[in-house]
């Protein structure tokens, strides 16, 4: 989605925004833009398409965009089409905006500024806020005053950053509901919507709170809540974990498959000793996980996928009921959440706008009496985001910086913590078994080996993949707890290979799905060995019956060989509990390989964000 980043300092700040807007390309974005305070007078570049582009008109004329303060953008359009008129920044006379989120009440605020005489040279509602800002700012002379005045008349999710000539020593910007971040420098200060824009130039944040208005000069930062001055503390970051470089690798999206052993096996470590659950992890809420009675799982796409693995877990493990939705219905429909429910919320971002609503709604009802005894759980990849910030428990998945806009090490390693959160309430409620317990964890010391083995895998997945090069359709098929896995495999090969895919559970096949078999549809199917196995080969059979090509990721020994039109891979032999985990990595490489035959672009795919910060 949209990214910010501003800059205020002694020296040029063109290069810090544009290094900037580059580091946030992985949110997606269709346009990019600029503009820097010069000579009493906003520089204003604006560019269709990469941030490439940009970078180029602006080095041609790089004079004028010498600066030392700035605001740029990258926009994923919602209002107006991807064109350069509707690329940000926007002006209003010596007012320029930046903005991420959206403001729904544009309509009547634009009818008002045109009745007044403002011309409107876009469709977005951005242009809006610049209009506002600068109608204010004739009253009040004062820039921070001008915004304090207009936010309150903005209905949405915003996040906004705003200059003016006559100011060039302020940077306002706004949190309301979409990300921002102060970055702190010596002498010098930032802004951007995600901390990853600004490690080049600081490793020191601040982290505002909705709502917060901040005033940013070169040497100081003020921030207003409610229009009364507030502290916000100041958080180093350990620099090793954001490395956000491809290194050796062609795509993100690869790089961070092969990251994945290590990222699995440090976020089980938080919560695993030898045989047993560590002492520590989650002490200190153990009273409320031993008064949960069911589970509500809210996330989106892929993390909503290792919520329906974490489902069979649950309740096969601890026989205590779950319920998993996606956040954008489930905000909606008015859902029944019983007393004593812990909320899981999936993140791999924590910036989903559609989580932190569905997540806010429970906390309303909740308020309001309507639900008793909740409590509300994140388990997230961003430790410093609103979803973290919002819930009473954390487990952070220790995957690293995932840059990839297609999920990878922030999926395997969701599973691998909420499997740590299954074997906890489990434990804490005396639901589990302690043997069971015990050899799930010895299970878990050895997946890192099962998931280096699976990386073997690569080449000849490589090679199977050009069968699905010139296809328009794709099946997966999984039973019990690959089914999830089933839907991720699709959800990858739609995202990044534009090739229409659909999960199934394999038993819905001669439901309605096996109408579509034919020579000419590849079916992929998730296969270990496990007590769905002899269910699942019935359903291979029903495909081949069909002409169907199956492509099969099968156990070692799960008795599967590959014939005429049958494709089997082996995958190591894992327990069944632990086996999506090892099966994602197959399905992620059958994607990645398809998608670069295809020549799309793997770690940005068309009309995609990253961090999805709009409902
Ligand atoms: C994953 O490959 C997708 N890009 C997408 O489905 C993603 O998982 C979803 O938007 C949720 O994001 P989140 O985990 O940051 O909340």
């Amino acid at each position: 989605m949209c990214g910010i980043v501003g800059a205020i300092a002694e020296r040029n700040i063109s290069n810090v925004l544009l290094e900037g807007l580059k580091r946030l390309e992985y949110r997606g974005y269709d346009s990019a833009g600029l503009t820097v305070i010069r000579d009493g007078q906003l520089h204003r570049e604006r560019q269709v398409g990469k941030v490439q582009a940009l970078v180029d008109a602006v080095n041609n004329d790089a004079e004028n965009f010498k600066g030392n303060i700035g605001i740029a953008h990258t926009r994923w359009a919602t209002h107006g089409e991807p064109a350069q008129h509707n690329a940000h920044p926007h002006v209003s006379g010596k007012v320029a905006v930046v903005h991420n989120g959206i403001v729904e009440n544009y309509k009547p605020l634009k009818d008002e500024l045109i009745k007044k005489g403002y011309t409107f040279t876009s469709q977005t509602d951005t242009e809006v806020v610049a209009h506002l800002i600068a109608e204010a700012y004739k009253d009040t002379k004062d820039l921070l005053k001008a915004v304090e005045l207009i936010v309150p008349r903005l209905h949405g999710a915003f996040a906004l950053g705003v200059v003016h000539v006559d100011n060039p020593d302020e940077l306002i910007t706004v949190r309301l509901g979409s990300p921002l971040v102060i970055g702190v420098g010596i002498g010098e200060n930032f802004i951007a919507s995600d901390q990853l824009a600004l490690l080049p130039v600081t490793n020191r944040f601040m982290y505002l709170e909705e709502g917060d208005i901040a005033m940013v000069k070169r040497d100081s930062i003020e921030v207003f809540a409610d229009g009364q001055p507030v502290e916000r503390a100041i958080t180093e970051l350990d620099a090793k974990h954001h490395n956000a470089d491809k290194g050796e690798f062609k795509h993100y999206m690869l790089k961070e498959i092969y990251e994945q052993p290590d990222a699995v096996a440090r976020t089980l470590a938080m919560g695993i000793d030898a045989t047993d659950l560590k002492a520590d992890f989650l002490a200190s809420h153990e009273a409320e996980l031993a008064k949960v009675k069911h589970i509500q799982v809210l996330a989106c796409g892929t993390s909503y996928h290792a919520g329906m693995v974490a489902k069979y877990w649950f309740e096969s493990l601890t026989k205590l009921p779950c319920s998993v939705e996606v956040a954008s219905e489930f905000r909606y429909r008015n859902p029944v959440v019983v007393d004593d429910t812990l909320v899981v919320c999936l993140s791999q971002s924590g910036e989903t706008a559609d989580t932190l609503s569905a997540l806010r709604e429970t906390q309303r009802r909740a308020k309001s009496g309507e639900i008793k005894g909740m409590t509300t759980l994140s388990i997230c990849n961003v430790a410093t985001s609103s979803l973290v910030r919002e819930t009473e428990i954390f487990i952070p998945t220790l995957a690293g910086v995932e840059v990839g806009v297609a999920s990878t090490k922030a999926f395997t390693t969701q599973l691998a913590a909420l499997m740590l959160l299954v074997l906890k309430v489990g434990k804490v409620q005396h639901r589990i078994d302690s043997d069971v317990l015990s050899s799930i964890v010895t299970d878990m010391h050895q997946l890192k080996g099962y998931l280096d083995r699976s990386l073997a895998l690569d080449q000849s997945i490589a090679n199977l993949s050009q069968m699905f090069e010139a296809k328009k359709s794709t099946l997966f098929l999984g039973r019990g707890m690959q089914f999830p896995i089933a839907l991720e495999g699709a959800l990858k090969l739609k995202e990044i290979s534009y090739i229409h895919a659909e999960g199934y559970a394999a038993g819905e096949l001669k439901h309605g799905p096996l109408a579509l078999v034919d020579k000419d549809m590849p079916i992929v199917v998730l296969a270990p060995r496990d007590s769905m196995l002899d269910k699942l080969k019935a359903n291979m059979q029903e495909v081949h019956a069909r002409h169907g090509e199956l492509f099969v990721f099968a156990s070692e020994n799960s008795e599967l060989e590959s014939d005429e039109r049958m494709h089997v891979i082996h995958v190591p032999e894992v327990c069944e509990y632990l086996a999506p985990i090892v099966y994602s990595i197959p399905i992620q490489f059958l994607s990645y390989h398809v998608a670069v035959m295809r020549g799309t672009d793997v770690d940005q795919p068309r009309n995609l964000a990253k961090s999805v910060t709009v409902e």
